[in-house]
C-alpha cells in the first residue's frame, strides 16, 4: 500500500520536480473524483492550465472559482459537453487541439450508473461513458500526449483489479448483468490501453479502482442500482468510504508519480521521483514498469490473478478483437478513425 503520507509528500514535490505550465484535461471534472483530482492538481502544480469537461455549468462556475483561489497563477477552463456522444467527444478534442500543442495529462472519470438505454448514436449509455468516450478521447489526443515534454500520462478511473471475462458477442454489454458488465468493461479497457501503449510507448496508461468514495455517481436514475447503492452505503458506507480529499490526493499521485513510468524508459516522462517506500509498479503484463497499470485504490498492482486472466486473453488475441470492434464503432458513428 502506498501510504497517504507518501502520497502527500510526492504531491508536494510536483512544484519542483515537474515544470511549470503543465497542461491537463479532466473529463468528468465537474463532480466527484474528477473534481477532487482537479482541485489537487490546481493546489500542487506551478502555473498549470487545466481544461475540465462535463455538463453542469453551475458546478463548473463554482469549481473554476475554487481552483482560481487555490492557484491564482493557474488557468481553469470549462468545456461543456455531453461526452456520451462520440461526435461530441470529437468536438471537444478539436477545440483542445486548436488551443494546445501538447497535453501532459488526460484524466478520465466520466461515468454513469444509467443502464439499459442507448445513446442517439446507438451505444449502451453505461459503456459509452465508461469506455467508448474515454478511448476516443485518448485516440484523438494521443499525438498531443506523445509530444509533451515532461509528464505524459492517461488515467482512467474505473475499476482496476475487477477484471472479468470479455463477451465478444456483446461488447457493449447490452445483455449482461451490471456485475458482469463491470468486469467486462474493465478488461476491455486494459486491452485497449495495451494497444494504445504499443502506439505510444512514451505515455503511461493507468486503469484504477478508486475504492468507495461518496460522490454524485448515484444521482443518475437507475431504479435498481440507486436503490441497492443507497441501502448498502447507508449501512456500510461510513465504514469504508475513502474521504473525497484523500481520493483527489491519491489520484493526483497516480497522475504524477514515477511509480508508474511509461513502457519506453523516457526519463523526462517518468514523473515525480520516489519518496518514502515507493517502488516501481508492476504492469498489466506482470512486468515491472511496463507502462500499462491496473491498480487498486491504494496505488498497488492488482496481483497475479489479474495478470493471469489478461495473459489468457492475449493468447486469444483479445486485444486485437477489442480494438477492431472499437474502431469499427468509431467509424460507424463518426465516419473517421480520429477527430
Ligand atoms: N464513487 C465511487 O465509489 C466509485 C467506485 C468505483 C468506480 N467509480 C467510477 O469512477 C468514475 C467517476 O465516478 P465519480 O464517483 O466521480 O462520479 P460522479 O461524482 O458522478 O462524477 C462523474 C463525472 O462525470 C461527468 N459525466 C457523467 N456523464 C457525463 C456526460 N454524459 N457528459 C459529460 N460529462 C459526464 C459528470 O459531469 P456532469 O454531471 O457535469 O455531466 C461528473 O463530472 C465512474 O466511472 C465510476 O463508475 C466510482
Amino acid at each position: 500500500m502506498v501510504h497517504l503520507l507518501d502520497v502527500q509528500s510526492s504531491n508536494a514535490k510536483i512544484q519542483t520536480a515537474l515544470p511549470a505550465g503543465l497542461v491537463a484535461v479532466f473529463v468528468g471534472g465537474t463532480n466527484g473524483i474528477g473534481e477532487a483530482a482537479l482541485k489537487e492538481f490546481a493546489r500542487s502544480a506551478r502555473s498549470p492550465r487545466a481544461y475540465f469537461v462535463g455538463r453542469s455549468q453551475e458546478a463548473a462556475a463554482r469549481i473554476t472559482a475554487e481552483c482560481r483561489q487555490l492557484n491564482p497563477e493557474g488557468e481553469f477552463i470549462f468545456i461543456k459537453a455531453d461526452i456520451s456522444l462520440i461526435r461530441s467527444v470529437d468536438d471537444v478534442c478539436r477545440e483542445l487541439k486548436e488551443k494546445e500543442r501538447t497535453i501532459n495529462l488526460l484524466f478520465l472519470s466520466c461515468g454513469t450508473i444509467r443502464y439499459g438505454e442507448d445513446t442517439s448514436e446507438g451505444l449502451h449509455i453505461m459503456t459509452a461513458t465508461a469506455y467508448y468516450a474515454r478511448i476516443r478521447f485518448i485516440v484523438n489526443l494521443l499525438p498531443h500526449l506523445k509530444h509533451a515534454t515532461s509528464l505524459r500520462r492517461v488515467v482512467s478511473v474505473l475499476a482496476g483489479g475487477h477484471e472479468g471475462p470479455i463477451d465478444t458477442s456483446d461488447f457493449q454489454g447490452k445483455n449482461m448483468s451490471v456485475l458482469k458488465l463491470r468486469g467486462h468493461v474493465v478488461s476491455m479497457t486494459d486491452m485497449a490501453l495495451e494497444t494504445l501503449a504499443e502506439q505510444a510507448p512514451e505515455v503511461t496508461f493507468i486503469n484504477d479502482y478508486p475504492g468507495t468514495v461518496k460522490t454524485g455517481i448515484g444521482r443518475d436514475p437507475n431504479a435498481f442500482l440507486t436503490w441497492l447503492m443507497t441501502i448498502a452505503l447507508l449501512i456500510i458506507g461510513p465504514l469504508i468510504y475513502i474521504p473525497i480529499r484523500e481520493s483527489g490526493e491519491r489520484h493526483l499521485f497516480f497522475a504524477t508519480s514515477a511509480k508508474y513510468p511509461p513502457r519506453a524508459a523516457v526519463d523526462e516522462a517518468a514523473g515525480v521521483p520516489f519518496v518514502g517506500e515507493i517502488v516501481v509498479a508492476e504492469g498489466t503484463d506482470g512486468g515491472i514498469g511496463s507502462g500499462v497499470y491496473s491498480i487498486h485504490w491504494d496505488g498497488e498492482h492488482t496481483g497475479p490473478k489479474v495478470v493471469g486472466l489478461l495473459s489468457g486473453m492475449r493468447e486469444q488475441k483479445m486485444a486485437q478483437k477489442v480494438w477492431q470492434h472499437t474502431v469499427t464503432e468509431f467509424k460507424r458513428i463518426t465516419g473517421s478513425d480520429v477527430a
